[in-house]
């Protein structure tokens, strides 16, 4: 039945892990699978093109998963329209929220910092939200390109990242901003450095909060609550499987889960049987596997 299958949630690499604590942390009982694209990641700077074909062949691996709802744990693939790209699979796709209507909230002065990749900054899609639900309000973007590749790398809080960070901040410090929106799911990994850097008084906002919520709202609209799971997770990456996990452990215990490498190769071509019977044996049975193999060859 749907209703007992997981939820798929990917992202260029391990930001998404953010977004997945969330989850987690609100609907302990849903299995949830998760995707990152380690092997390619950074995606915050390539072509949109690119990005989109990534996401095609993500998403067909979700579909052979057998998910019931795919959460885009990225704002620089939500930016480029999660609506249009769900008419392809047969699931649904919730994107990463924009974290604006609760950074308006939290604002008295509604000087408003926004901090994302480079792709998702030149969207301009947080500002356009903001000033539709308050023309008044002052918005002050900065792209960040250095620091997704950092928390990948698992630098946390080295010297380079405190470098390039303070360099980022300074235009926000100097439009004294009162709130900040973490527009990218890397992000949240940095909060307790932003929030030094920053200040105590300047509120962060970390927009996975909301997403989680718009999940859970969507799994009960469309009764797909699952109340009998028992909240088991898998990891999957293209790359760098194992540091994903040690990163992993900022965010949750992580030691006892499985992280597990899709080889790049693989993924662009998963299809092939190999692949596909590995990654199917390990969530259906013989025959379910023998039926789901027979739909794609
Ligand atoms: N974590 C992603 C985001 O929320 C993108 C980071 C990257 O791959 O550049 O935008």
């Amino acid at each position: 039945m749907k209703v007992n299958l997981p939820i798929g949630i990917f992202d260029s690499g391990i930001g998404g892990l953010t977004v997945y604590e969330k989850l987690r942390q609100r609907m302990p009982k849903e299995d949830i699978i998760y995707f990152g694209d380690t092997g390619r990641a950074p995606y915050g700077a390539r072509p949109e093109a690119e990005i989109r074909l990534f996401v095609d062949g993500i998403m067909r691996l979700m579909s052979l998963f057998g998910i019931k709802l795919g959460v885009v744990a990225c704002n620089t693939i939500t930016v480029l329209g999660t609506e249009k790209m769900s008419e392809r699979y047969n699931f649904d796709l919730v994107g990463n929220s924009s974290g604006t209507l609760a950074a308006l909230s939290a604002s008295r002065t509604k000087r408003i910092g926004v901090l994302a990749t480079e792709n998702t900054i030149a969207n301009g899609m947080h500002k356009r939200e903001i000033l539709r639900h308050n023309p008044e309000a002052k918005v002050f973007c900065q792209a960040c390109p250095s620091l997704a590749p950092l928390v990948e790398a698992g630098d946390l809080s080295g010297i380079r990242l405190r470098h390039d960070l303070r360099r980022y901040l300074l235009p926000l410090r100097k439009a004294k901003v009162d709130t900040v929106i973490l527009g990218c799911t890397h992000y949240p990994y940095l909060t307790p450095l932003i929030q030094e850097m920053l200040g105590a008084e300047v509120t962060l906002i970390d927009p996975a909060d909301e997403t989680a919520s718009r999940v859970e709202a969507y799994l009960q609209q469309n009764k797909l609550v699952n109340e009998d799971g028992h909240g088991e997770s898998s990891f999957y990456f293209s790359a760098k499987a194992e540091q994903a996990k040690i990163i992993a452990q900022q965010l949750f215990d992580a030691r006892m889960a499985t992280f597990a490498q899709i080889e790049l190769a693989e993924l662009e071509s998963f299809c092939r049987q190999p692949v596909l019977r590995k990654v199917l044996a390990q969530h259906f049975d013989a025959t379910q596997s023998r039926e789901l193999l027979q739909q794609v060859e």
